[in-house]
């Protein structure tokens, strides 16, 4: 995976209205380059979808650049990022400084998307092989121009998934290599 660094950072993203919520998601600066990411691979901005949103942080980042973001999770964790009772409400509150973000209490790996609904994809969700390799296949059969996967750095198996997809569904591959890695796949 070659390095991909961005020509200049939005230090201005809104995040969300909770300062420990902002201070404590493993994303962290990420959310400073999403904005050149997007331009310099050309990305639409009509509609983003996120798998695992947890308490918001990256989903507020997207929502600056799209008109819409459409986030799952299952709002319990998961044995990564620990298990707790429904979460939804927080996430919910946190966000509330938004207007265009959707939340979906659901499974990812079960969800049917339309082609070309998506302009752009995330997925941070377990860090196992297999459940981010499915998620991704969900998402590039989906026709979504370019998926981003964080962690990819702190958890070997997300690195070997997103390798795989990329072979699998002929993608241009990179990698943002600060706050745990981020993975990135450009449709060919
Ligand atoms: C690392 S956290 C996401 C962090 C978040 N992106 C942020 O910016 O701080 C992972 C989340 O994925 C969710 N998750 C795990 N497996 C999932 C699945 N199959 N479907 C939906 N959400 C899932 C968990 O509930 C958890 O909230």
């Amino acid at each position: 995976m070659k390095n991909w660094y961005p020509k200049q950072l939005d230090l201005k993203v809104k995040l969300t209205n909770s300062d420990s919520i902002n201070s404590s998601s493993s994303w962290g600066q990420i959310a400073y380059a999403i904005k050149y990411l997007i331009k310099e691979f050309n990305v639409k901005t009509s509609k983003a979808i996120e798998f695992g949103c947890e308490y918001g942080y990256s989903t507020s980042c997207m929502a600056n650049y799209f008109d819409k973001v459409v986030a799952f999770d299952l709002f319990t964790g998961d044995k990564h990022a620990g298990l707790r009772e429904n979460f939804k409400s927080t996430t919910e509150s946190a966000l509330s400084n938004f207007n265009n973000i959707e939340l979906v209490q659901a499974d990812c790996l079960n969800v049917e998307l339309k082609k070309g609904e998506y302009d752009f994809a995330h997925v941070d969700i377990v860090h196992d092989y297999e459940p981010t390799f499915k998620a991704g296949s969900i998402l590039l059969e989906a026709d979504v121009k370019v998926v981003v996967f964080h962690d990819t750095l702190s958890f070997p198996e997300v690195y070997r998934a997103v390798n795989d997809l990329a072979k699998q569904y002929d993608c241009e591959i990179f990698n943002y290599p600060y706050s745990h890695g981020l993975g990135i796949l450009i449709k060919k």
